[in-house]
């Protein structure tokens, strides 16, 4: 249940304004004794002709607008103030979360809904960088925030496998191919005879022929060049699922744009038939004047495709095999423009599913005080920045160690490590809203104070250890109403409240397609809890037992939204650390 729906559903009926404007209204007080939540009166004057103050007072006597005890209403001047009654309050937060455990959020909102996510979708032969861990952090994250709330997911990967580079690929790799490089670090070598080729065309045109021709023939499915660029495909694959093995990803399926390549022609014919072709310097566009955006290449003079035309194919191609209620490209901002281009010329095309694709684009990635070794043009390898993490993070995890006098193995401190560096990754990711350009710092992403996976995870890891102690005591959280209303001093309201805002933010983050909406969250869970935590007392002879278990399931109740939360961020949690 959500307090704000509560409270503009029954000020809807009391007053004939809709629910949906009377939500918008409703405002948080700045001060606590103002209420939890306010309705300012102004908006009633007109139609009730009364003054804004004296509205609020008469409404503050209606017993419907108390639901049930809910709430406590009190008239200050123009607004109606409401009260959260603490007791009930924490009891049926608490109570439910923990009813729902680590799978707190789900909803059936996207029941029977398709929704497709697209991200990742690098290029194969490629090296595979921190902006490519953009798309692949966030459409992941978001994949599996719609997931939790209920929609049917499918996680498609259009990879770059297609296009007049892999003629060049092929014509380079039998100048100068090197099969056991090849077999050793694929993409390393696939990139040293690509930059090879464009030094050595320079001095001879004759290899961007050869490139052609072989471009040529692969598109008409010769064997030997077919074969050649699938072994490419294949070893470039085997790279990226180890990358996304170790961060949890999974795909359902890798579509890329060579999958696409035959579907062109009909798309051709069809764009024919509607007459939405037209010739312009010997290619084949669509004119997109009304929608106040340059034409969209379908052909090019020579008659071959471009990512267009694949990126038109493949939207059919979706609402065909799954008839999509929305899809959505997770891919940088420089695309936004490309994307526009091809929604609108589908929609000029008559498809209303255009209207149901959505490009959700994101900022740049830098870097603060961070050396790497970089290759062509400054790129920084994915791999390169987890290991780094993880290497980080393993130093400070033993430093820990040493210091709390803890006795992990060698093996227990490496996979804590390997989770929690590569946590700090993807949460500085997820961190802020997608459109902001990222920037990584060490002293950020490893503050074990601050906002920060690791200060996430430890928050979870030092609840999981509370738990672990009181049941060695023989101590449980208490699951009674009764007992859990007794969570209402400051210190408990804060955590409360902040675990209240979960639900709602999970909805938020999949309607604005920013999971930072419930990174925030968490870490404001995360600092109410440890601020309880450093003035209540959870365990101990000297405190009454009913409130150890009060207080035990306040401590669950926040482990299970962290844990849930930071799954929806794409980062797995550790008992201890
Ligand atoms: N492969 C492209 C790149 O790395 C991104 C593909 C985006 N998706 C699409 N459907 N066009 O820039």
């Amino acid at each position: 249940m959500d307090y704000r729906s509560v409270i503009s559903e029954n000020i809807a009926k009391l007053t004939e304004i809709p629910v949906e404007q009377v939500n918008k209204l409703i405002e948080i007080p700045p001060q606590k004794d103002l209420g939890d939540f306010a309705f300012p009166c102004f908006i009633l004057a007109k139609s009730m002709h009364k003054a804004p103050a004296l509205i609020s007072s008469e409404l503050a006597g209606d017993e419907s607008l108390k639901a049930n005890g809910m709430f406590n209403v009190k008239n200050a001047g123009p607004y109606l103030n409401f009260y959260i009654d603490r007791s009930a309050y924490a009891s049926d937060i608490i109570s439910r979360i923990n009813k729902a455990g680590d799978g707190f959020g789900s909803s059936e909102q996207g029941k029977g809904q398709n929704v497709i996510v697209e991200f990742s979708s690098p290029n194969i032969a490629k090296p595979f960088h921190v902006g490519h861990a953009f798309t692949t952090i966030l459409g992941n994250s978001l994949a599996r925030i719609y997931d939790r709330l209920g929609y049917n997911v499918i996680r498609m990967n259009h990879l770059g496998d297609y296009g007049t580079q892999f003629g060049k690929l092929i014509t380079a790799y039998r100048l100068w191919g090197d099969e056991k490089a090849l077999d050793e670090d694929p993409i390393n070598e696939l990139l040293r005879i690509y930059v090879k080729f464009h030094q050595e065309a320079k001095e001879d045109p004759s290899l961007e022929d050869s490139a052609r021709e072989n471009f040529r023939k692969l598109e008409e499915g010769c064997p030997e060049e077919k074969a050649l660029w699938q072994k490419f495909r294949d070893m470039s694959l085997v790279v990226f699922r180890k990358l996304y093995d170790r961060m949890g990803i999974s795909f359902d399926n890798y579509n890329g744009e060579s999958f696409y390549s035959d579907r062109i022609p009909a798309v051709v014919d069809m764009l024919n038939e509607k007459g939405l072709l037209e010739e312009s310097e010997g290619a084949q566009v669509v004119k997109l004047d009304e929608y106040d955006l340059p034409p969209c290449i379908i052909l090019k003079s020579d008659g071959t495709t471009i990512y267009a035309s694949r990126d038109i194919a493949s939207i059919l191609y979706r609402k065909e095999t799954y008839d999509f209620d929305k899809n959505i490209y997770v891919v940088g901002i420089p695309q936004a423009l490309h994307f526009k281009q091809v929604f609108s010329v589908l929609k000029k095309a008559g498809y209303d599913c255009a209207d149901n694709c959505v490009h959700v684009g994101f900022g740049l990635v830098k870097f603060k005080n961070m050396a790497f070794s970089t290759r062509d043009g400054n790129i920084v390898l994915l791999e390169d920045l987890l290991n780094a993490a993880v290497e980080k993070t393993r130093e400070v995890i033993v430093e820990n160690n040493n210091l709390r006098g803890q006795d992990m193995t060698e093996e227990q401190i490496d996979e804590i490590a390997e989770k929690v560096g590569i946590g700090s990754v993807i949460y500085t990711y997820v961190k802020s809203g997608r459109e902001k350009d990222i920037v990584f710092s060490w002293e950020d992403m490893l503050n074990f104070n601050g906002n920060s996976a690791p200060y996430l995870m430890y928050t979870y890891a030092r609840i999981r250890s509370i738990i672990r102690k009181a049941s060695e005591s023989g101590i449980a959280s208490s699951s009674d109403p009764s007992v859990l209303g007794s969570l209402t001093s400051d210190d408990e309201y804060e955590v409360v409240s902040a675990l209240a805002a979960f639900e709602d933010s999970v909805k938020r983050a999949a309607s604005t397609y920013e999971p930072f909406v419930v990174s925030r969250v968490l870490f404001e869970t995360a600092s109410a809890f440890n601020s309880f935590y450093n003035n209540c007392r959870i365990l101990g002879d000297d405190i009454d037992r009913k409130d150890s278990e009060a207080r035990l399931a306040l401590c669950e109740a926040v482990s299970n939204v962290l844990k849930a939360g930071l799954y929806l961020l794409g980062i797995e949690t550790v008992e201890r650390m």
